[in-house]
Parts: C-alpha cells; sequence; structure tokens
C-alpha cells in the first residue's frame, strides 16, 4: 500500500516537535533557577536523551517513506519562572501523546503496523516524561 502524504506530513510535523522537545529541555536545564535548579536540571537533561532517539528516529522514517525530514524545529517558550517551565513541559508532553497516538492510528489504517509499533514505545515514553513532570508539579513550591 502506498504511503499517504497525511503520514509523511504528520511524521514531519512530529519531528519539528521533537527538535522543539530537545532544545526546550536543553535550554531549561541551563536557564533554571531557585533552590530546585540542581534537580531540574538534572531532570531535563536527562529527557534529552529520549528526544534526541525519539528525533533520528522519526527523521529516518521520513527519508525511508520518500519524504524529506525537516530541520525546521518548533518555536520555544523560555519563561523565567522553573513552576511555568514544568508546565509548559507537562503541556507538551500531553500533546506528544496526542500527536502519536494520531500517527499511530494512520499508520495502522495505511499498513505500516511497525511503524505503528514503534510509537506505541514512544508514547509509553512521552508518557513517562509527563507523569515525571507531574510528580514535580505536585509539589509546593
Ligand atoms: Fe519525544
Ligand atoms: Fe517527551
Amino acid at each position: 500500500m502506498d504511503v499517504s502524504e497525511d503520514l509523511i506530513g504528520g511524521l514531519n510535523e512530529a519531528l519539528a516537535y521533537e527538535y522543539q522537545a530537545i532544545i526546550m529541555y536543553t535550554t531549561y536545564a541551563s536557564t533554571v533557577s531557585g533552590i530546585h535548579r540542581g534537580e531540574l536540571k538534572e531532570f531535563f537533561l536527562s529527557e534529552v536523551e529520549d528526544e534526541q532517539n525519539h528525533a533520528r528516529y522519526v527523521a529516518d522514517k521520513v527519508d525511508a517513506l520518500g519524504g524529506t525530514p525537516t530541520t525546521e524545529p518548533k518555536p520555544v517558550q523560555v519563561p523565567s519562572e522553573p513552576r511555568k517551565m514544568l508546565e509548559i513541559v507537562r503541556e507538551s508532553e500531553a500533546e506528544a501523546i496526542e500527536r502519536y497516538s494520531r500517527l499511530m492510528d494512520t499508520a495502522e489504517k495505511e499498513g505500516q503496523r511497525g511503524l505503528s509499533g514503534d510509537l506505541h514505545e514512544f508514547i509509553s515514553d512521552e508518557t513517562r516524561h509527563m507523569e515525571e513532570t507531574e510528580k514535580f508539579l505536585r509539589g509546593t513550591w
């Protein structure tokens, strides 16, 4: 079955958001301040590797399906408040889960079962990122 422009376009959009996530976590690790700086910096840096793996996979997949991988990240908001950073992260991860869920459905419909299975793992990763972020937000600070 031919791969649709929808699927390639959706993967390229996901790629732009993965690049955004890499920049977001790297920048937040550098700029986060306050008494929780140490643990938040470590947390943000720990997310970078997963997002890099996602980006590399998605870029390879876009190319394999006949598309051209984007090189443009989505823009990144850089607040100064640590709590605001965590809220943006939580929202970004929730959106990533929805994005990959939609892409998984499209991949299934188009008979791309391998892709669908791999995206299932990405949904697990993004869910873990979101839940870890929620635990930080549950603090009283
Ligand atoms: Fe990701
Ligand atoms: Fe993530």
